[in-house]
């Protein structure tokens, strides 16, 4: 059960961060670029990166609570007896990923209130690129390659 989810957790990752860095580029190209707001296109993109983020998010919550480097190992060394990798992955990662999360549920939400084409484009630059740069620096890059 546990490596199930670690495998999903891990291999989902990619497709998620590869979806909502298309979705960033795609919504600075659209600003820059000065397009108008595509409903199709645009918004289902936006719309699969969000939902992509909040599987992710769920599949994160259960590994928290099974994975012995999750919640297990503050029980069983204390906050301060982490080393900082153990601290990556049962403090930094978990708690840095749920803020990007909230970060473009933001972006996502904001946009919709928006009429102009800019706008849209612009709520979901800065609010997804900010989720976007809070999950890449919280990654446990050594361990995931
Ligand atoms: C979009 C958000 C997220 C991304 C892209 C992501 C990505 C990753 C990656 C790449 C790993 C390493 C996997 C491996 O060892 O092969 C990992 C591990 C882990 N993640 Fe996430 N994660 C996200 C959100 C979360 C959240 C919200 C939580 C918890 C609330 C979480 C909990 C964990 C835990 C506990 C591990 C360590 C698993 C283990 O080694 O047993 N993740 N994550």
């Amino acid at each position: 059960m546990y490596e199930t989810i670690q495998i999903l957790h891990s291999y989902l990752a990619y497709i998620a961060l590869a979806v909502l860095l298309f979705a960033v580029a795609n919504a600075i190209t659209g600003l820059v670029g000065k397009r108008i707001f595509n409903m199709n296109k645009d918004l289902r993109l936006s719309l699969f990166a969000l939902i992509l983020c909040h599987i992710q998010l769920l599949i994160g919550l259960i590994l928290y609570i099974i994975s012995p480097n999750g919640f297990s190992a503050i029980q069983e060394f204390g906050m301060g007896g982490l080393t900082s990798a153990a601290r990556l992955l049962a403090v930094e990662h978990p708690t840095v990923n749920i803020l990007a999360i909230v970060a473009i549920t933001i972006g996502w939400s904001r946009h919709k209130k928006f009429v102009e084409g800019d706008k849209k484009f612009k709520s979901i630059a800065i609010f997804y690129g900010i989720g976007l740069l809070l999950i890449l620096s919280r990654i446990p890059w050594n361990q995931w390659f």
